[in-house]
């Protein structure tokens, strides 16, 4: 990752016109004509109910139509969320001083700054992230976790509990939804990593030349999603079988927008690839076997670039 702008430093010198590195030549719109169908909406209690499929059948279309959902009833608690979201807006309006401390290092994606920049001619995103590891606590940076304003680092810890057990809980029940053996699924994700990304848009004087985030699909076992503002952005490209779905971000010129992803990775040193309790003469595996970890550095050692990572897996 080469070293690039703050967006938020930029936009904040009121240019009438963006740079080049920021406009896209092949940048497809969407229509505002067009009616969007609903993202699904899956309900973690309903879910978790026994004794009524009802929920699990509309997760396993959701995954097989979408490959994303929205969930409701998740159990996290508002105050959680509220902090979650107070705490990290704080963080990004920081002086530039205290967030440089925090800045990316060379060779390392974690930090303030952005990800998958691997050239000076490429075209860059009009955004800002702090991406960190949160979990295990033993692979935390030592000069990003522990150094964060104490408030901050105090929530992220609730946060990543939280959000690890909310992830378990629906990879088990994806897995259930999958006939895959939930054991299998809980072997893979006990001791799973977890990392979050922060995004920051700026508002921007011409948001139809530009992207917040590229196109892409996550690399993880499940991204939860939160929107920090009422900024809406988030744009969902297209349809995959339980595949990670396309999505990227666009901004607007006039209000900032705001979100986290966290993403949770199986065990760094289990094996990724189809299920072994979903595969078997009758159905052979369509994806090819690779460490967690050696997929999660092949992942960040390219440019983001729609489906074509995944497709790289196919047997
Ligand atoms: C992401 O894909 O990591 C961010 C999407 C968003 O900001 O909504
Ligand atoms: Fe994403």
């Amino acid at each position: 990752t080469l070293k690039v702008p703050n967006v938020r430093e930029l936009a904040k010198q009121q240019l009438a016109t963006i740079p080049t590195r920021y406009i896209l030549d092949d940048l497809e719109k969407t229509s505002s004509s067009i009616s969007l169908p609903q993202v699904p909406a899956i309900d973690m209690e309903k879910l978790l109910a026994i004794g009524d499929d009802s929920e699990l059948e509309r997760l396993h279309s959701a995954c097989k139509e979408w490959g994303f959902f929205q969930v409701v009833n998740h159990g996290v608690s508002s105050s959680l969320v509220e902090k979650v979201k107070s705490e990290i807006k704080a963080f990004f309006d920081l002086p530039m001083e205290e967030r440089k401390k925090f800045e990316q290092q060379e060779g390392d994606v974690e930090g303030f700054g952005q990800a998958f920049v691997f050239s000076e001619e490429q075209k860059l995103d009009w955004g800002d992230l702090f991406y960190m590891t949160t979990l295990p606590a033993s692979l935390r940076k030592p000069h990003l976790f522990p150094k964060l304003p104490i408030s901050l680092s105090d929530t992220m810890e609730a946060h990543s509990k939280e959000f690890k057990s909310l992830a378990i809980s629906i990879l088990c029940q994806l897995a259930k939804a999958l006939r895959m053996d939930e054991k299998e699924m809980r072997d893979l994700s006990n001791d799973g990593m977890q990392l979050i990304r922060m995004n920051y848009y700026p508002p921007c004087p011409e948001p139809d030349k530009t992207i917040g985030i590229s196109p892409h699909s996550d690399a993880d076992a499940l991204t939860i999603l939160l929107q920090l503002n009422e900024t809406e952005g988030l744009q969902i490209l297209s349809n995959g079988v339980y595949r990670s779905i396309e999505h990227r971000a666009v901004v607007n010129s006039n209000q900032e927008r705001l979100s986290l992803a966290t993403f949770y990775i199986f065990n760094l040193d289990s094996e990724l690839g189809p299920a072994h309790s979903l595969t078997g003469p009758n159905n052979p595996p369509i994806f090819r076997r690779i460490r967690v970890g050696k997929y999660l550095q092949d992942f960040f050692a390219r440019k983001l670039d729609g489906k074509s990572f995944i497709d790289r897996m196919r047997v």
